[in-house]
C-alpha cells in the first residue's frame, strides 16, 4: 500500500514565530501553505515575499494552495520560488491545463483545488495533466472548520478513475482532517492530508503527525 502524506496547514501555526512552527513539522512530508486573497475566499493570508522566505526556511518541501482568483498571473511565480507543488483552484482558473504545464515546465508539480460543491467529472479526460488534486473537506478560507463527508464519493470516483487509467496522480484532501475523520478519507482513495488544527493544536506535533500516518494506512 501506498505510504501516506502527512501536509500539515502552518495556516494553523504562530505566524509570528514562523520559523520555530516551521521547525516543529520536520516529520511531516510537506509543510501545506494557505495563499488566500479575501476575493476568492473571505480571508486573507500572505502572498509571495512571504512564501518566499517559508521556502527558505521549511525543514520539508512547500505544498502551496492558492485560493486566489487569477491563478494564471500568480501561480507561476510560487513555483519558481522553489515551491515543490503549486495547487490553484478549478473554479478561477481560465485554462487549467495549460496552466498546470506552465507549472510543470518550471519544474513544481501541477495541482488542481476543488470547492465541495465543484465537480470533478470534468478532470477525468484530462487526469494525467496533474500531478496532484485537491478534493476539498470543508468550503476553503478557514482552519477548524468540521470535515464533510459528502465530499467522500467525489474522491471515490477519482481514485477509480485513477486506478482505470494506471495514473500515479495523488488524491488530496484539505479541510477538517483529524483522528476521526482521517480514516475514511483513506477509505475513500485519498493518499496525502493536509491537517491544520490538528496538528498544530497539539503540543506534541511530531506525535500528532505520526498517529496520523498510522490512522491513514488502516
Ligand atoms: C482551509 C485551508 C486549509 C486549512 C485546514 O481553507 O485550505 O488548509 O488550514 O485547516 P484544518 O485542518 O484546521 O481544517
Ligand atoms: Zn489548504
Amino acid at each position: 500500500p501506498r505510504a501516506p502524506r502527512i501536509n500539515p496547514s502552518i495556516l494553523a501555526a504562530d505566524f509570528v514565530n514562523m520559523q520555530t512552527e516551521l521547525a516543529r513539522i520536520a516529520t511531516a512530508d510537506f509543510a501545506h501553505v494557505d495563499v488566500m486573497d479575501n476575493h476568492f475566499v473571505p480571508n486573507l493570508t500572505f502572498g509571495p515575499q512571504m512564501v518566499q522566505r517559508i521556502q527558505e526556511t521549511s525543514p520539508v518541501p512547500l505544498d502551496v494552495h492558492l485560493m486566489i482568483t487569477d491563478p494564471e498571473r500568480w501561480a507561476p511565480g510560487y513555483a519558481e520560488l522553489g515551491a515543490a507543488s503549486v495547487t490553484f483552484h478549478l473554479e478561477a482558473a481560465v485554462d487549467p491545463v495549460s496552466l498546470a504545464r506552465r507549472l510543470r515546465d518550471i519544474g513544481a508539480r501541477a495541482g488542481v483545488a476543488v470547492k465541495p460543491d465543484t465537480p470533478v467529472d470534468g478532470l477525468f479526460p484530462v487526469l494525467d495533466e496533474f500531478d496532484q488534486i485537491l478534493v476539498m473537506t470543508v468550503e476553503p478560507g478557514f482552519g477548524g472548520q468540521g470535515f464533510m463527508p459528502e465530499t467522500m464519493p467525489k474522491l471515490r470516483a477519482l481514485s477509480e478513475e485513477a486506478r482505470r487509467r494506471g495514473s500515479q496522480v495523488w488524491l488530496q484532501v484539505d479541510g477538517g482532517i483529524s483522528d476521526d475523520t482521517i480514516a475514511q478519507a483513506a477509505a475513500a482513495g485519498a493518499d496525502t492530508f493536509v491537517a491544520g488544527s490538528a496538528v498544530y493544536g497539539q503540543d506534541d506535533v511530531e506525535a500528532a503527525v505520526s498517529r496520523l500516518r498510522h490512522l491513514a494506512r488502516a
